[in-house]
Formats: C-alpha cells, sequence, structure tokens
C-alpha cells in the first residue's frame, strides 16, 4: 500500500514535470524564431556580392592589425566556428 502511493507519487511528479518541460518549450517557442537563411539586409544598405567580397577580404587581411601579422581570422577562426574557444 505505501509502496503503491510512493509509485503514485513518483509518477504524477513524472507527468508535472513533463507538463512543465511542454509548457517551456511552448513559452520559448513563443519568445525565440529560427535564424534566418540569409543575412537580413541594413536599411538603405542592401548587401552585394562585391560588399561580401570586400568584407571577405577584410576579414582575412592582415593589414588590418597595427603589426601587420593579425587578421580578424587571427582570433575568429573561421575553421574553429569563428572563436579560439577560449574563455574571455
Ligand atoms: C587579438 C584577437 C582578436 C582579433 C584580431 C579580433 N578579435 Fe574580435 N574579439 C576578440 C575577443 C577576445 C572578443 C570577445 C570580447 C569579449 O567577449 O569580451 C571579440 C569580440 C568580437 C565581436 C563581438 C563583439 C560583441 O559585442 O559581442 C565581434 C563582432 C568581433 N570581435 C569582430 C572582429 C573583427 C571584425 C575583427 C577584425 C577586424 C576582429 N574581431 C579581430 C578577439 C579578437
Amino acid at each position: 500500500m505505501k509502496l503503491s502511493a510512493i509509485a503514485m507519487a513518483c509518477a504524477c511528479a513524472g507527468l508535472a514535470s513533463a507538463a512543465s518541460a511542454s509548457e517551456l518549450r511552448d513559452e520559448a517557442l513563443d519568445l525565440f524564431q529560427p535564424l534566418p537563411s540569409t543575412t537580413p539586409a541594413v536599411n538603405d544598405n542592401p548587401i552585394t556580392p562585391e560588399k561580401i567580397d570586400l568584407g571577405k577580404a577584410l576579414f582575412f587581411d592582415p593589414r588590418m592589425s597595427a603589426s601587420g601579422v593579425f587578421s580578424c581570422n587571427s582570433c575568429h577562426n573561421l575553421a574553429t566556428g569563428g572563436d579560439g574557444s577560449m574563455p574571455t
């Protein structure tokens, strides 16, 4: 008898957490949207292939640093997802 009461309590607790997980997911879906498949353009500044090429060239150009040694990619290495995996 006592064991079945405990089992019932556990089952109810499991249902309650399943319900709250579902509620949490619904709440999250209201707050967050999927990332856009393309970068949104700034008003009056449309994205063009030329601008994309320029940005790419500057990102990898070490002349962007005072020493002429570092590019953005030195720290934001795109091969590792854009960060150095180091704590900031
Ligand atoms: C010497 C290493 C280094 C270089 C070179 C570097 N960054 Fe960063 N960058 C960092 C670090 C470290 C952070 C994170 C700073 C923090 O979170 O406090 C950061 C943060 C950023 C952020 C996020 C800022 C924010 O407010 O969240 C952007 C965007 C960025 N860098 C762009 C660039 C661009 C573009 C270049 C090249 C022009 C560049 N970085 C070059 C180290 C670097």
